[in-house]
């Protein structure tokens, strides 16, 4: 079974369009239930409208509140996404990375959510690419301070996105390949191995995201070896969306 992550980010701009979002992306998820398991992280201000609307839909939070003290203004916090049906959230977006997420601020998080028993969806990524392979060292520090302490059950639990910052959105320099996706998926399964070891590497749900459409879908899952996509401007396309599922099973 391959994830399908729908990140709708700071999109669309009435609750009218973001439940007719969710009716669509939950026909998507009923027609490939069987190949894929499609979590829509939406807005936190229509996480309880789409639930309604959409019930069947697999819900998932942009991001989470690194405490649990209520005296946080403008926070939101994981045991109000536990208690609005919420079961996964994203942490360590480059979006949110860049505003000021350190590795240490990803991994309290992280953390917060575990607690909760919600599924974190943890994104890695360098910013940029280099010929000596100081990149890996940029994602090795991000998964060894985001894992630091977790039981291997804790694991099972987590999702994985590498998100190499230099492919995402509308600014991408380029699209990554394949090949440097399945290197990036290999390599953090070798962290895994030497921090864990290799059966819980491989039992890992690693993704892949940036600039991912129905076009390069099928070669990030198939030749990338990625076990699902976390989608940005595609999720906010319903018939893209369609044709971006379709293509990614037939890989
Ligand atoms: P994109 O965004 O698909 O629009 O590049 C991906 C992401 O930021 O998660």
């Amino acid at each position: 079974m391959k994830l399908l992550i729908a990140n709708w980010k700071m999109a669309p701009d009435t609750a009218v369009e973001a439940v007719r979002l969710a009716k669509a992306t939950s026909i998507i998820s009923k027609k490939y239930k069987k190949h894929l398991s499609v979590i829509a992280c939406v807005p936190y201000i229509y996480l309880t409208t789409v639930k309604k609307a959409a019930p069947a839909l697999i819900l998932g939070a942009q991001d989470v509140a690194p405490g649990t003290n209520v005296a946080a203004t403008g926070s939101i916090g994981a045991m109000m996404l536990k208690g609005n049906k919420v079961s996964y959230a994203i942490v360590g977006h480059s979006e949110c990375r860049s505003s000021g997420d350190t590795n240490e601020l990803v991994k309290t998080k992280l953390d917060r959510l575990m607690e909760k028993k919600l599924t974190p969806i943890l994104c890695v990524g360098e910013k940029t690419r280099d010929d000596r392979g100081w990149y890996l060292s940029a994602v090795k520090d991000q998964v060894e301070s985001a894992l630091a302490g977790l039981a291997r059950p804790e694991l099972k639990r987590l999702v994985i996105a590498y998100e190499p910052v230099w492919a995402i959105g509308a600014g991408a320099e380029r699209e990554a390949t394949p090949d440097e996706c399945r290197e990036m998926i290999m390599f953090v399964r070798k962290l895994i191995t030497d921090l864990y070891d290799a059966r819980t590497a491989q039992s890992m749900t690693i993704v892949y995201g940036g600039s991912v459409s129905e076009d390069n879908a099928a070669l990030f899952v198939a030749d990338g070896c990625a076990d699902g996509l976390l989608v940005g401007r595609v999720s906010l396309d319903s018939k893209r969306l369609h044709k971006l599922a379709h293509n990614s099973i037939a890989a």
